[in-house]
């Protein structure tokens, strides 16, 4: 008999590794000083996260960061988390957006951050498909990366049929628990919900830029969809 005073079952976030955020302070749009980085750092620890893979932004247009930057701004963080005692394991990478800069890169070779077994995080134009998205997809594969499209439930050009293509040229879709509520909007709620039914979700992300966006992870983590898509096996806890 389930009794009127019985405490309220409320779900636990089974994610032990997120793999996209904005945590190194100054890099990007994300947090903006150390204090504010510890501040989310500690209420990611307390939902349940030991491993924080940070992800800032590189774009030619607004955030030309390079590997020396990001290791220098890992280094302060981790210091920081060190110093204040929080158990969790920080590393970084990066979240590259596909412009002429990054198709450069790839056609030099250049080395780009990656996590786990050469996982490239990637976003794109939010409106417009980029004309060189699947030549950027072939030459990344060739390459010995693994390709993992951020949030694709965000862009104006996804449909289902889309996805679907990317993930048979290879892709990994990463979806951002926050889409979950609607935290975005309306329709790239309904994408994010039939991604998963599909079971196309390879990662989650929490696309954490400030104390905003844990506060509806928080929420999120109790959204039925958020139930279904940690059913899926996905690749988080597993980095
Ligand atoms: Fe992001």
């Amino acid at each position: 008999m389930i009794s009127f005073f019985q405490k309220k079952n409320k779900f636990k976030n089974p994610l032990h590794t997120d793999i996209h955020s904005h945590l190194l302070a100054g890099l990007d749009d994300g947090v903006k000083t150390q204090k504010e980085a510890i501040d989310l750092v500690t209420h990611f620890h307390r939902l349940g996260y030991q491993k924080l893979i940070t992800t800032p932004h590189i774009n030619n247009d607004y955030y030309r960061n390079e590997p020396e930057g990001i290791g220098k701004g890992l280094a302060e963080l981790i210091d920081a988390v060190k110093a204040e005692a929080i158990p969790i394991v920080i590393e970084a990478a990066a979240e590259y957006y596909l412009d002429e800069e990054l198709m450069k890169k790839v056609d030099a070779k250049e080395k780009l951050l990656t996590f786990g077994q050469s996982y490239l995080l990637f976003e794109t134009n939010f409106l417009t498909e980029p004309y060189q998205l699947n030549d950027f997809i072939f030459k990344v594969i060739t390459q010995g990366y693994k390709p993992i499209l951020a949030h694709p439930e965000r862009y104006a050009y996804m449909t289902v049929e889309k996805a679907e293509e990317l993930k048979t040229r290879g892709v990994l879709l990463q979806l951002n628990i926050p889409s979950l509520v609607g935290f975005y909007s309306k329709p790239i709620q309904q994408l994010a919900y039939k991604l998963i039914d599909k079971g196309w979700i390879d990662l989650l992300g929490s696309d954490c830029h400030n104390a905003i966006h844990l506060q509806v992870l928080e929420d999120a983590v109790q959204n039925k969809y958020f139930r279904k898509v940690v059913e899926l096996p996905l690749l988080n806890n597993s980095l």
